[in-house]
């Protein structure tokens, strides 16, 4: 047996025999012997839109690596800046990359006085933190004019190393703003998450000093967030980088991508779901409506994990962690619950719906103190890395701009209508 398929064109008698590279075909080779046809795949469900170095995904047997790093492992022993470097430049760094890189992301962490003076304070008081964090980093590309040159590897990497430092000071001035709180500058004596810890939660205090514990789980949450290959809001920003949009730009793109609630902001919805459900009392009548297709069971299924997200059994485990500072919480009861309930029932089992990464996250946020609608954006944090090692890795590659082909469902050609006689 070969591994290929053999294409024939009715119309012509024509014959072709294709090869499955990687488990695939190249639509390319199917134009030669079809031309003109084309493959209909809303969702993108059976297409490969990107060839690949970052992450490797296994949805079946629950494997994701960053460049071929277990994710297990990196949790276990790195940084999320380490990982940022990782996932950017392909190998974990040394001492002194690290070193080097560590002083870079803290010399940019400051955005520019009027990003938050006359554009995140011209919202409304009530503006949803993850609706701020899109419009702030799509207006940072007005404040650097080099962003739009993107054929010099050094300014290309200004621009990811400003993203990657100013993104939880866009994020942490967000939610001062939404809290009415004043906005606290960056303290470049700490580390990444420590400081962006300590502009969340600075009150009077000299110096904000986060619990190690806390702040060792969110570093681990930012790993496990980093990067996750071809979903949304990567295929949004690679969709942006294709047209050479500047990084800031197309970050945007990606974090709107990421805002809905089936993406990131699932995490957001299941925290909603559990507060609605109230008590485990009425876990088993909430699952009813789920399986009557009323509602979904948020932070359940995956479009590529059809057995376990290895990213949910961390999470379960730094929750452990969490609550030993912060006390258990409440809603915990109710998600393992719903957890046992749905791993026993036929009707998540047949679908293979497990849960999925925003199951607990959302749990660990809100014990930490972080409110709901900061949720998505402490996903975006960490993303930006993956994003743009996406964006560094398409233009790389040089490829064409992304312009899929559509069925056209509509109207036959017709005359226009006047007003009077419609
Ligand atoms: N609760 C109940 N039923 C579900 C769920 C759910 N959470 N997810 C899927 N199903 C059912 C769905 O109704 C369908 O049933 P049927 O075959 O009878 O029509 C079947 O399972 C397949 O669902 P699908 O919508 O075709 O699957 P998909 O691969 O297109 O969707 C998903 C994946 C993540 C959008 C979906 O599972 C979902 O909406 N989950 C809830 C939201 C969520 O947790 N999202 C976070 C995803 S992980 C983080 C991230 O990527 O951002």
């Amino acid at each position: 047996m070969t591994d290929s398929i053999t294409v024939t064109d009715n119309r012509t008698g024509e014959t072709l025999e294709i090869p499955i590279v990687n488990g695939g075909v190249a639509a390319k080779e199917f134009s030669k012997v079809v031309p003109g046809v084309w493959f209909y795949d809303p969702g993108f469900m059976a297409t490969a839109a990107a060839e690949s170095s970052i992450t490797y995904l296994d949805g079946d047997a629950g494997v994701l690596r960053y460049r071929g790093y277990p994710i297990e492992q990196l949790a276990e022993n790195s940084t999320y800046l380490e990982v940022a470097y990782l996932l950017l430049y392909g190998e974990l760094p040394t001492a002194d990359q690290a070193a080097a890189w560590e002083e870079e992301v803290t010399y940019h962490t400051y955005i520019h006085e009027n990003v938050r003076k006359r554009f995140l304070e011209g919202f409304n008081y009530d503006a949803h933190p993850m609706g701020m964090l899109v419009s702030a980093i799509a207006a940072l590309s007005t404040y650097y004019k080099d962003a739009k040159i993107l054929d010099d590897p050094e300014i290309l990497h200004r621009q990811i190393v400003r993203l990657i430092a100013k993104m939880p000071t866009l994020a942490a001035a967000a939610h001062r703003f939404s809290v009415g709180m004043p906005f606290v500058y960056p303290d470049n004596s700490l580390g990444y998450t420590q400081n962006f810890l300590s502009m969340m939660w600075k009150v009077a205090e000299p110096r904000y000093a986060a619990n190690p514990i806390l702040a060792r789980a969110l570093d681990v949450l930012f790993i496990l967030h980093a990067d996750h290959e071809q979903n949304c809001g990567t295929t949004a920003m690679r969709i942006v980088a294709s047209s050479h949009g500047d990084p800031y730009s197309a970050t945007a793109a990606a974090t709107a991508a990421l805002y809905g609630p089936r993406h990131g902001g699932a995490n957001e919805a299941v925290l909603k779901m559990l507060g609605k459900i109230g008590s485990i009392d009425n876990v088993p009548a909430f699952i009813e409506t789920v399986k009557q297709g009323h509602t979904r069971l948020e932070g359940f299924g995956h479009r590529v994990y059809k057995n376990f997200d290895p990213r949910a059994t961390i999470i379960k485990r730094t929750a452990d962690e969490v609550f030993t500072v912060t006390g258990k919480n409440p809603l915990l009861d109710i998600a393992l619950k719903l957890e046992e309930i749905a791993l026993g029932d036929d009707y998540f089992t047949s679908r293979k719906l497990y849960p999925n990464v925003d199951f607990y996250s959302g749990l660990i946020y809100q014990a930490m103190g972080f409110p709901p609608e900061m949720f998505t954006v402490l996903f975006a944090i960490p993303r930006t890395s993956g994003w743009l090692a996406h964006y560094k890795e398409l233009l790389d590659q040089d490829l064409k701009i992304a312009r899929p082909r559509q069925l056209y469902i509509g109207s036959e050609a017709r005359d226009y209508v006047p007003m009077a006689q419609r």
